[in-house]
């Protein structure tokens, strides 16, 4: 493992690797204090961000390394410099980039012409971090994780390719159900039913709300991505039987609400289930920290 640009990248047993050190390290952090000692991260960030900023610099501290935040103040990215010098130079001083970019293809340039190991910390197509962090939240509630039934509602966006390619690493049975036109890339799909497919689970899609029936977990994002130019009017309208409530949850049979934040309350999900007993969205703003620190002690140490 070079770089985390999507988990599409990690083998099964990568990410089982992953998942088990991220554990560890959550319940061991003293053993682990210094595994980044010397080491410098620089943070490139052209979106806003709380939990995957924070997570990062708290989380990169605790493992006794330096972290670096670059906003786009100082020069956006590709604007004064091409981003192949960015990566080229940044490399000269740092010890790996974690960057939250636009487009995906600006992470894979980083990649490219860096020669450090770079982590997606959200482009438009992937949220890997968010990903492992999910499925270090489930790995907790379930003895399991493969028999994990997870059901993702809503807008097809970069944290369901995530949670596709996660859940079908794992062979667990992912259902994703979107409005019509909101489906998540067609080649991913097939991708993630592909890896599915080789490691015993299942991927289905739907537009149909009725096939939330028998899921363990139901996850939903924001209806409209950062960088998306949407009208909020036309996606409430479009949008409205997809909205996650109490009534939905129960017809799911469904003990848990995922949520990677910031939630839409009244929008996407409805108040009463997010901030519900059945919510795991703390836990798995907690896991982002811990998740990422397992892919940063596995890329530097
Ligand atoms: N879930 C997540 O990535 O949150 P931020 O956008 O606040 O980092
Ligand atoms: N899909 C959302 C995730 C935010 C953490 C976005 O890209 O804006």
């Amino acid at each position: 493992m070079n770089h985390l640009l999507s988990i599409k990248e990690l083998t099964q047993q990568q990410l089982i690797d992953l998942l088990a050190l991220a554990k560890t390290i959550k319940a061991n952090p003293e053993d682990y204090r210094k595994a980044l000692d010397g080491k410098s991260v620089v943070m490139l960030f052209e979106k806003p961000s709380l939990r995957t900023r924070v997570s990062f610099d708290i989380g990169i501290n605790k493992l006794g390394g330096h972290c670096l935040y670059l906003d786009q103040q100082n020069g956006a990215l590709g604007k004064r410099e091409p981003v192949s010098d960015f990566a080229a130079n940044i490399s000269c001083w740092a010890d790996a980039i974690v960057a939250r970019t636009f487009a995906h293809s600006t992470i894979e340039q980083l990649a490219e012409h860096g020669t450090v190991p770079v982590i997606n910390a959200l482009s438009d197509m992937y949220h890997p971090c968010q990903g492992l962090a999910d499925f270090l939240t489930l790995a907790e509630q379930f003895d399991d994780v493969s028999k994990v039934k997870l059901a993702y509602v809503g807008d097809g966006n970069n944290v369901t390719h995530s949670l596709m390619y996660g859940a079908a690493l794992l062979g667990a049975k992912m259902t994703v159900i979107c409005p019509q036109g909101h489906f998540p890339d067609g080649k991913v799909v097939l991708e993630a039913q592909a890896i599915a497919e080789a490691h015993g689970g299942e991927l289905v899609l739907s537009s149909d709300v009725e096939a939330i029936a028998g899921h363990d977990a139901i996850y939903t994002d924001t209806w409209i991505s950062m960088g998306d130019k949407a009208s909020l009017d036309e996606i409430k309208a479009k949008f409205a039987p997809y909205h996650v409530d109490t009534d939905m949850m129960n017809k799911a049979g469904a003990k848990f609400f995922m949520h990677c934040l910031p939630a839409y309350r009244g929008v996407e999900v409805a108040a009463e289930v997010v901030d519900g007993a059945g919510s795991l969205i703390l836990q798995q703003a907690e896991n982002r920290m811990h998740a990422q620190n397992a892919v940063l002690v596995t890329l530097l140490s």
